[in-house]
């Protein structure tokens, strides 16, 4: 669709988080990556639906997820996936304040599937729109849900600012998230991240996809000590990331290995190479702690988010660092961290209520780094 068939909307004069005395409702929408989901979200931090279509079974036998397959099944399931979202929460598109999609980055044709049915939701109903950045989404969903170290959620989802650890299947950062739109790069991976390792190494040993969970599960059944893994740049300065020399260090060892592997040696494969990644998150977020601009923007609480957070040995690493620095520890509930439509319309009301709604037609966007926001 080209920018002058979108036709241009009037916002009204809706701004801030509440409508009416009473707290706006958010229809969010995400598919950027293999999950089609809807939420609904209002601003007192009510999930009050909330659906997520995964596509896994559709890419599990490639290995991986295939844009084009991707795409297609978005646009087969975006409308009973609203739909039913709506329907759950007994709401019509009436009753919505503002409507937010993901805009990028992402696979572009999924992500221009639920970009082109938020403007017509958005457009017929005649509500404000929100182009969401896929990775604000998982940045600021902490603070719409967010557990303790304790084990006991946060009452008002983590306060700015805070120290973040972005890992997903496509991106690892660590940023210091200020405010809503501020968010300063502190390091980032320089290859691969920290997701792709993950699944990679599944891959190699023969696991499926996505390989995060399972390697995750064999992990806790093996020895870490077993395989001596590279921790790449740790000797270094700095906050940034390398994960590519690990994934070598993988396929070297199982070229020299017996086949067909046992169950042993996969499970002390994957705890000796998760090992390896714990020791490159924490080393990396030590070096953030000390970096001039984290420790002038004193951020009281460590965060991690994204499909990676989900890693119960990175939450235990993190947590056991946010206590030797004194801060908090927290991270989204585990089905907050891989992605999800509720991050993306929290995202919406975040930016809703500081005036952030699109004014002229927006092209979605397959890279769109956090920091250009
Ligand atoms: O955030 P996400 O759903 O998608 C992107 O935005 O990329 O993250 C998906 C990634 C996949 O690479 C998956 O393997 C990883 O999150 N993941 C995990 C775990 N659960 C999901 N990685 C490590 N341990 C896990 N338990
Ligand atoms: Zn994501």
């Amino acid at each position: 669709m080209t920018d002058e068939k979108i036709i241009q909307m009037d916002m009204g004069t809706l701004t801030g988080d509440v409508c009416d005395n009473r707290p706006a409702l958010c229809l969010g929408i995400e598919s950027s990556c293999d999950e089609t989901s809807a939420a609904l979200v209002d601003s007192n931090r009510n999930i009050l639906a909330h659906i997520i279509y995964s596509q896994i079974p559709e890419h599990q036998k490639y290995g991986g997820v295939v844009p084009e397959l991707a795409a297609r099944a978005h646009i087969l399931a975006i409308d009973a996936v609203v739909n039913q979202t709506l329907a759950r929460a007994g709401k019509n598109i009436d009753d919505i304040d503002v409507v937010a999609a993901t805009a990028g980055p992402g696979l572009i044709g999924g992500v221009l599937v639920g970009w082109m049915a938020a403007t017509g939701i958005a457009q017929s109903a005649g509500k404000p729109l929100i182009a969401v950045n896929h990775l604000e989404g998982h940045a600021l969903v902490p603070r719409l849900r967010a557990t303790l170290a304790d084990g006991t959620d946060a009452p008002r989802g983590v306060e700015f600012p805070y120290l973040l650890m972005l890992a997903s299947g496509g991106h690892c950062q660590i940023l210091l998230v200020r405010g809503v739109g501020q968010y300063e790069l502190v390091g980032q991976t320089l290859d691969d991240s920290a997701g792709e390792a993950f699944d990679k190494v599944a891959k190699m040993l023969g696991l499926g996809y996505p390989g995060g969970p399972i390697v995750d599960a064999r992990a806790q059944q093996g020895n870490p000590k077993a395989f001596r893994f590279p921790r790449p740049l740790c000797d270094k300065p700095g906050c940034d990331f390398s994960f590519s020399g690990i994934k070598t260090a993988a396929r070297t060892f199982l070229e020299r290995a017996e086949m067909p592997l046992t169950e042993k040696y996969i499970n002390d494969f994957c705890a000796s190479f998760q090992a390896a990644v714990v020791d490159c998150i924490t080393n990396r977020l030590e070096n953030a702690l000390k970096d001039e601009r984290v420790r002038h923007g004193a951020p009281q609480t460590l965060v991690v988010a994204g499909g990676v957070a989900k890693n119960s040995a990175i939450r235990a690493a993190m947590e056991k660092m946010a206590i030797k620095n004194n801060m908090i520890f927290a991270a989204p509930p585990m089905n907050l961290c891989t992605d999800n439509g509720a991050m993306i319309a929290w995202a919406g009301l975040e930016n809703y209520a500081v005036g952030k709604v699109v004014h002229e037609p927006i092209a979605p966007r397959p890279r769109w780094p956090l920091t250009e926001l």
